[in-house]
């Protein structure tokens, strides 16, 4: 096969792909370039030059990079055959290109193996999502250690920025420099994970929401992966990112065939909003798949932090009828209801209701919860199985776990070997019985702990218990389409967009430190739109940080979000009512907007200050949250410029509310106590003037084009 350069484009974005008789390299990704340029004599005139004192022959930096053609990477491909065929040498044999996408499959006779490499650019979100697979055509097995994704990154592409977190603060972003050597996300937890969420920017340094160019990467996997991106010694760059595989823990028996997680990836010329629109369209457009396209996101009341294992069905009529007061649409018993469940050592497993807590069942409290037009939602742990339950009872053998090795607890549980096939059938036999019997529209789908020893037939399993899970999520839905799920793994512990072809909401975190919720709620709107971020107004002292923040505060906060409350209303007072009524009427009145338009965060220059706002495709409505979370430094705040408004449009500029007192202001800036019309270009580049609020408070600001 002679060269070739393969054009991958939308209205913004280039992709160029070398494919001659190796592996194909992307020799360029990035901004559009023009059209009906000669790039095959461009790029055969302007190819890189071979340095002195190396590999006397050009080495590519391929979409697999090979160690056998000298190229000092790490591998795209590691395995063997019982130490054979470690390194193998690909030739391409076929490209099959469609609009839009393009696949190269290419074979190692010797080594026995056909790897094929796919690459999908999509036309409205420009996401470009890569694929590998690999297959074994020899007849011993071959031990695959890793198959990644990689792609080049340009020589400026210098700094990162990463997410990392715990229980209950995910999300958390950093930076780092990176001018030699390499930098490794890896995650060994068997779930996303709240701590190595699979994304990260990688850009020129000091890339902000509004400048700079920035290439943003998400592997779309519920398990253990690793992305690593490396600077090396001849100063070129890139990514990889793949399923980190534990030993063994692949062996492809002949014609077997092993596929990576997608890759999705996408090019900012001006920053990182620009890579969040282009995420949130994609998931949008492709991942999410509402059973009701056109439904709005209910809100909801869960009852998690009102009333824990506390289950009695006439006080919860009582909650009941108190969410439906404060304009509650859906309500979710959460954890608690099934037989045993006292506390958080006994019955995962036991899917049955509890009759001594709900002797008449559930149909009563579906009942009220119905008459008061709302939805009703049940919450489960289908992959668990508590040590005192009667299911580990009778098959201590379906736990996940190393016969003759200790199984360490995590929250007094064990994880159910859902690969086991009498296992699952169980656990999907119980909802799929819990859900026939029941009018229960809403699932939230709960993963409490980390895979441990994750073992299956003597072979580590963390793959195929992902898999098993997968498969279970799917049979469930096959079942009830239009159940929708919202994953949840102690809070944002599982979420990432191969889940989200499954589920239809997440819960971002057990914290509802509205605070907190501000810095975990933007740490996710890197990747994820509002209308599937779950977030909830919880009581005032926050259960989880000790901290008390007023209503307006918690209620400005989880504005921005697929809103719900999460508190006893049963047992608030008339005030506090009426003000969870008036969050609730505004989420309601405003969020067509939220769960429609396009997010923007905003740059501010105060560290302590952050700003972000959804505005409609045609520019005609924007909403703004601008938050004070410390003590300010400075006696006068910054103004904050706002991005996305048009130039041309004049904005009317109407403050909705505020959680701050004004201590600090002796005289605020006039649009503060009158509504003002603004030009969108002043708004934009000198900025809306601010003035000092309390810490952790916020501001809503409407801006409507008149
Ligand atoms: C962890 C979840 O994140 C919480 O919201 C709640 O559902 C508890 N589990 C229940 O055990």
């Amino acid at each position: 096969m002679t060269q070739s350069l393969i054009h991958l484009s939308t209205a913004s974005v280039s992709l160029l792909i070398r494919a001659g008789k190796r592996l194909p390299e992307v020799v360029y990704w990035g901004k559009k370039l023009p059209e009906n340029q000669d790039y095959d004599r461009f790029f055969s005139a302007n190819h890189r030059s071979v340095p002195q004192a190396r590999i006397d022959t050009d080495t590519a930096l391929s979409l697999c990079p090979e160690h056998a053609r000298g190229l000092f990477t790490a591998p795209g491909l590691e395995g063997s055959r019982s130490g054979n065929c470690w390194s193998p040498e690909f030739t391409l044999e076929d490209v099959l290109e469609q609009p839009g996408s393009v696949s190269f499959s290419c074979r190692d006779p010797d080594a026995g193996l056909k790897l094929i490499i796919n690459l999908t650019l999509n036309q409205t979100s420009h996401i470009l999502e890569t694929q590998l697979q690999v297959t074994n055509e020899a007849a011993s097995p071959y031990q695959l250690q890793k198959l990644t994704n990689t792609l080049p990154l340009p020589a400026d592409a210098r700094e990162l920025m990463y997410f990392h977190g715990r229980w209950t603060h995910e999300f958390q972003t950093d930076r780092i420099l990176l001018d030699r050597g390499g930098y490794a996300i890896e995650n060994r937890r068997g779930r996303t994970s709240h701590e190595h969420f699979p994304g990260i920017m990688i850009g020129q340094p000091g890339f902000s929401e509004t400048s700079g160019e920035v290439y943003g990467f998400h592997l779309g996997w519920s398990g253990n992966h690793r992305l690593h991106t490396e600077a090396m010694s001849d100063g070129r760059r890139y990514i990889q990112a793949g399923e980190l595989l534990m030993p063994g823990e692949i062996i492809l028996e002949a014609g077997e065939s092993y596929s990576t997680p997608t890759l999705f990836s996408c090019y900012s010329e001006k920053g990182l909003n620009v890579i969040s629109k282009q995420f949130h369209r994609h998931v949008r457009n492709q991942i999410i798949q509402f059973p009701q396209a056109k439904k709005v996101r209910p809100v909801h009341l869960n009852t998690w932090e009102g009333i824990y294992f506390d289950h009695d069905p006439d006080y919860i009529l009582k909650m009941v009828r108190a969410s439906a007061e404060i304009g509650i649409e859906r309500f979710i018993i959460d954890d608690g209801w099934f037989s045993g469940r006292n506390d958080d050592t006994t019955a995962l497993g036991d899917w049955y209701i509890d009759s001594r807590k709900y002797p008449r069942g559930l149909q009563p409290v579906i009942d009220c919860v119905k008459e008061q037009g709302m939805e009703f939602g049940l919450w489960f742990e289908p992959e668990m199985i508590s040590p005192k339950s009667a299911l580990y009872r009778n098959h201590p053998q379906w736990m996940l776990h190393t016969e003759g090795y200790e199984q360490v607890k995590v929250r007094n549980q064990y994880v159910l070997n859902l690969q086991i096939p009498e296992a699952f059938d169980y656990v999907l036999g119980r909802m799929d019985e819990m859900l026939s019997t029941y009018d229960i529209s809403y699932i939230k789908w709960d993963m409490n702990r980390e895979l441990v020893q994750a073992t299956h037939n003597h072979k580590a399993a963390f793959h195929g218990q992902v898999n098993a899970y997968y498969r279970l999520v799917d049979a469930i839905r096959d079942k009830h389409p239009m159940v929708e799920i919202e994953t949840c793994s102690g809070g944002g512990g599982r979420v990432d967009y191969e889940i989200l072809k499954r589920t239809h909401r997440f819960w971002a975190s057990d914290c509802n430190d509205a605070l907190e919720r501000q810095l975990i709620q933007r740490g996710a709107s890197y990747f994820f739109p509002l209308e599937i971020t779950g977030a909830h107004i919880g009581a005032r002292l926050c259960h989880t940080t000790g901290r008390q923040h007023n209503l307006a505060f918690r209620g400005i906060t989880a504005l921005f979000g697929h809103m719900g409350v999460e508190l006893d209303p049963a047992c608030a007072s008339e005030e506090e009512k009426a003000a969870f009524a008036n969050y609730i009427a505004l989420h309601k009145s405003l969020r067509e907007l939220l769960h429609t338009g396009e997010y923007f965060r905003c740059d501010t220059v105060h560290k302590e200050t952050q700003g972000c706002g959804v505005i409609r495709q045609d520019k005609s409505e924007a909403i703004v949250m601008y938050c004070q979370l410390g003590m300010s430094e400075f006696a006068l705040a910054a103004p904050l410029k706002i991005p996305e408004l048009d130039d041309h449009k004049t904005y009317r500029v109407e403050l909705l509310e505020s959680s701050s007192s004004d201590i600090y202001i002796k005289q605020p800036s006039p649009w503060v106590e009158e509504a003002t019309e603004m030009g969108g270009a002043l708004l934009k580049q000198v900025g809306l003037m601010m003035h000092t609020l309390q810490p952790e408070s916020a501001l809503l600001i409407k801006m409507t084009a008149v």
